[in-house]
């Protein structure tokens, strides 16, 4: 009997699948098919699957070639798979042709010929049009946007928009992409905007686009006022459409499976959590300078706030700042401490002051604890009483990590909501209030400028 095997992820299954299939099986007399896990194209960069791995299976099952099918996770399963199922021929469109000759030494290698003119892709962009966005802003963030949106397929770096004329024209040049004087053309040209400005400017711009009609991603913090926040969730809603808070480490796929954990029981209930994120800054740069709208805590606290909301709620008993100011009085290092009806929490951040940048989240039964970088959650350990029992997780991370929230933002507009509880509304109007309670303490309360 001759054994094949072949893997795909058959995302909205289509004519070249089902001949890929048919021949594959047409190789030998019992055909196996390996479909991706969701999480593990991710990992591969393959982002904007549209189908459940259920439903994907489900299509594999109904052409009737499948013998027996299995699910692909990670890397490196191939060569295991072929062992383990005493596999003969691998099977695989030409579009990999050369790319899996290192199974030869395992078994015969085909490479079957694609089918021209259709592709899980194409579908995707049919069925769901290109989003064009304009990037409102052309700083160092803006600029990390662009390449990570070039690696999501379904959107377009269409524009950039900024005030400061000659500064949007040096960013359009740089990354060949158009750029817009006047916001009127602006919003005409584009679908979505990405907002990159800087954070007091974030409320007005955001209305404004939505007042537009287009869908929003803003870099955090998207306000500096929880009732703001609130007022423009509200009018997207009204406007049915998309505002999303880009907190990066909500969206990476680590961090993701870390509060997975976290919340599992594995650790017990948790009683305390403790983030903290320091970055040096230059003297000179505007986090230093902006002695209104910067300092470590509106620049990092949306970082270190995160997994205390995540993982302990919004409802605190307690909230106290604790700053170290530099001469001109601005926070260059701030512990913000909670207390809650079942733990504490403390959410630190510097940008003078350096410390561990660890994540640590402390149960009755164990602990878990992240390195920094660990709002680039890739790794982290679980821990017990036992000191000897440590369990290893890991995960990838791609790039600068904006290619996430990219992608879920990208899922929303395209109606799936299931990534909304990777940061909820609601959860960010609690950031914006806490950094609006800060500001208020600091005795600059934060004001509304465009
Ligand atoms: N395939 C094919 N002909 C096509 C499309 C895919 O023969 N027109 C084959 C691929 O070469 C692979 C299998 O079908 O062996 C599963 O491919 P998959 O990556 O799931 O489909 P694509 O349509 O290529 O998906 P995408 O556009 O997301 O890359």
């Amino acid at each position: 009997m001759t054994r094949v095997i072949t893997y795909g992820t058959f995302d909205l299954f289509h004519e070249g699948h089902y001949r890929l299939l048919q021949r594959a099986k047409g190789l030998g007399d019992y055909l196996i098919v390996g479909v991706t896990t969701e999480a593990y194209d991710k990992a591969r960069g393959k982002l904007n699957v549209v189908d459940s791995l259920v439903t994907r299976i489900e299509n594999v099952k109904k052409t009737g070639f499948a013998d027996e099918i299995v699910i692909e996770e990670t890397q490196g399963q191939k060569v295991n798979d072929i062992k383990k199922f005493h596999i003969d021929v691998f099977a695989i469109g030409s579009d990999w042709t050369g790319a899996f000759d290192y199974l030869k030494d395992y078994c015969r290698v085909a490479y079957l010929e694609r089918t021209r003119n259709i592709s899980s892709t194409m579908l995707r962009e049919k069925n769901s049009p290109i989003q064009r966005i304009g990037i409102i802003g052309s700083g160092r963030i803006a600029a990390r946007f662009l390449p990570e949106a070039r690696l999501v397929s379904g959107v377009s770096a269409q524009g950039v928009y900024n005030p400061h004329t000659e500064s949007a024209r040096r960013f359009a040049d740089q990354w060949d992409i158009n750029v817009y004087e006047e916001t009127e053309a602006f919003y005409e040209a584009v679908d979505a905007v990405y907002v990159a400005s800087p954070h007091e400017t974030h409320y007005g711009y955001i209305r404004d686009a939505l007042a537009h009609g287009k869908h929003v991603l803003c870099e955090k913090p998207m306000t500096l006022k929880q009732r703001q926040a609130e007022e423009l969730f509200g009018l997207a809603r009204e406007k049915g459409r998309i505002l999303f808070e880009g907190i990066k480490t909500a969206y990476c796929p680590g961090f993701h499976k870390l509060l997975g954990i976290a919340c599992s029981g594995t650790i017990g209930s948790i009683r305390n959590v403790e983030a903290c994120f320091t970055k040096l800054e230059r003297a000179g740069s505007r986090e230093l300078t902006d002695t209104v709208y910067g300092g470590s805590f509106t620049e990092l606290g949306s970082y270190v706030l995160l997994p205390v909301l995540k993982l302990f709620g919004k409802a605190y008993e307690e909230l106290r700042f604790d700053t170290i100011r530099d001469e001109k009085g601005l926070d260059i290092f701030t512990k913000a401490s909670f207390r809650y009806p079942s733990g504490i929490a403390t959410a630190t951040c510097g940008l003078g002051v350096k410390s561990e940048g660890r994540l640590l989240v402390a149960g009755t039964k164990g602990y878990i604890v992240a390195e920094a970088p660990w709002w680039k959650t890739s790794y982290f350990e679980v821990h017990y009483e036992d000191a000897g029992r440590v369990e290893k997780y890991s995960e990838t991370f791609l790039g600068d990590g904006l290619r996430y929230e990219i992608s879920d933002f990208l899922s929303m507009i395209n109606g799936s909501s299931s990534s909304e509880f990777k940061l909820t509304r609601g959860e960010s109007a609690a950031v914006a209030g806490i950094l609006e309670r800060f500001l208020e303490e600091e005795g600059r309360p934060a004001q509304e400028r465009q």
